[in-house]
């Protein structure tokens, strides 16, 4: 039974509207005064689940009447998006929002919110009470959608508001989106997850699994292409059980192959993919697709049998090497890249050694990897935690065999010509510009400003393990 109750109320959209034309008025009013928009600064820590939702949070602020600036300085509100993946994304985000303490020193009249996975949890909510009063407001990622109503509650009732969370986590359609760039694009397609892997928080602080239907999905995607985005990313915790918690009649492969039927220049990718739920029917789509990127990624977490019980991952090493073989059956070009945590609770030499076997048996083409943070709440933060210098000596060691394994799977594509799209000038490098493969590997090579955007023809004269370096051919 398709269970429409995944979806926020259309009234509530209208209800939020209404806030947003009030907000809209006195900003305004502000700017006949003033000569000058009031500003609005929103910092994103985080996933691009969390990018995704900044850009909501832009677009209100804009349909609000606030102009977006890119530094706090200038701002008369913040809104700072956190995250709790990890230890240290929560004291970076706090240690942040500490800094602000002396810009509302400077402007009385700034408004400082904070939201997102970190303050979803009620010991963070509480911090933020007690040890940052200047802080405003305070709402979680079940309440995104309610932002312009307790900006408008705040800025009338002028009192610290922190939203409970709502009941239930639903899906809000309809929400302007001030997207960061003009040629890629983030498009969520499910929020939450069910998995409860017992490290991770995710759970904890994003609800229930629950997906959007394909109907404006496919809408978002075409307007997209219609605007001349290259590459757009589809969203979810878990993206390929898409459509399992709503009773659709459609999974994500069907989604992709609608997607994949939408003419144009661009393509498609998703993440993050859960082993359990990656079937030969989704590689198969994608393998028979035109425009989704022949890039998988796939987390793998550990290379241990034990270890993947205990993290509650539901597959084991074989089932994991079972998709990766059929996929490079069907697409042998694919790039496959994964996540590790390293010293989860009870990790011995040996898991370790599964881990670091693994690795050597799939051949990864890059990998994030985690040094395990315990996290308050989840059951893993309850079980024997690995020494510090463990942790650190193993992270070390897997770094330096992915070093090796990437860069040797890197030299194959020295001299062969790839598409990649054009990110502009490198941040890190100046002199050269930057771009992507189609397999989502780093490229530099020297590039013109008209690049930016637009898909080059590239081959490469060098590859380390991180990246390749050659010159942009004549298509
Ligand atoms: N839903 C996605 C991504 C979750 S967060 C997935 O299931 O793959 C991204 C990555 O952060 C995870 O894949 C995991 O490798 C890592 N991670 C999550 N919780 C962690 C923790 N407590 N400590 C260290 N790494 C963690
Ligand atoms: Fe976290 Fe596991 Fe859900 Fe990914 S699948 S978000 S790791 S609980
Ligand atoms: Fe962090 Fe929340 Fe994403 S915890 S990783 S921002 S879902």
């Amino acid at each position: 039974m398709i269970n429409k109750n995944n979806i926020l109320p259309r009234e509530e959209v209208e209800a939020q509207k209404a806030y947003i034309a009030r907000m809209r008025a006195e900003n305004d009013a502000y700017l006949a005064e003033h000569g000058v928009r009031r500003k609005a600064f929103v910092l994103t820590f985080g996933c691009q689940q969390n990018e995704a939702d900044s850009e909501k949070l832009s677009g209100l602020s804009e349909a609000m009447g606030y102009e977006i600036v890119g530094a706090p300085e200038d701002a008369d509100l913040i809104v700072v998006n956190t995250c709790a993946i990890r230890e240290h994304a929560e004291q970076k985000a706090l240690s942040i929002v500490g800094q602000y303490k002396h810009l509302k020193a400077k402007n009385p009249d700034l408004i400082i919110a904070v939201c997102g996975c970190m303050v979803t949890q009620e010991h963070r909510k509480n911090d933020i009470k007690f040890r940052y009063p200047y802080v405003d407001f305070v709402f979680g990622t079940s309440s995104i959608h309610r932002f312009p109503q307790l900006l408008w509650d705040k800025r009338e009732k002028g009192k610290r508001l922190y939203c409970p969370e709502e009941k239930e986590y639903l899906v809000a359609e309809g929400l302007p989106i001030r997207r960061e760039s003009d040629y890629r694009a983030w498009v969520s397609v499910m929020y939450g997850c069910n998995n409860f892997c017992s490290y991770c928080i995710v759970p904890y602080v994003r609800g229930r699994e629950r997906s959007r239907e394909m109907a404006p999905i496919v809408a978002e995607v075409k307007e997209l292409v219609a605007r001349g985005y290259k590459d757009i990313t589809l969203l979810g915790q878990n993206v390929n059980s898409y459509g399992k918690d709503s009773g659709y009649p459609y999974d994500f492969a069907d989604l992709l192959s609608e997607l994949d039927k939408i003419e144009g220049d661009y393509q498609l990718r998703f993440m993050t993919s859960h082993p359990k739920d990656a079937d030969r029917k989704l590689i198969d789509v994608m393998a028979d697709s035109k425009h989704i990127a022949r890039h998988f990624h796939l987390p793998m977490q550990s290379g241990s049998d034990t270890i993947l019980k205990a993290m509650n991952r539901h597959y084991d090493t074989e089932r994991y090497l079972g998709i990766v073989d059929y996929m490079r059956k069907k697409m042998p070009d694919v790039t496959i890249t994964s996540d590790i945590i390293v010293g989860f609770p009870g990790e011995t030499e040996e898991d370790f050694e599964g881990t670091l076997a693994m690795l050597r048996r799939v051949e990864f083409d890059m990998l994030y990897s985690f040094i395990y943070s315990a996290r308050k709440g989840t059951p893993a933060a309850e079980m024997e935690q690995v020494p510090r210098e463990i942790q650190n000596a193993r992270f070390d060691r897997l770094l330096a065999l992915q070093g090796e394994i990437a860069k040797a799977k890197n030299q194959p594509l020295v001299g062969q010509k790839l598409r990649v799209l054009c990110d502009g000038v490198s941040k890190n490098n100046p002199n050269l510009y930057s771009g992507r493969t189609e397999g989502n590997k780093i490229v530099f090579f020297e590039g013109v400003p008209e690049d930016r955007g637009q898909f080059v023809d590239f081959v490469a004269d060098r590859a380390d393990a991180f990246a390749l370096y050659g010159k942009k051919i004549a298509k």
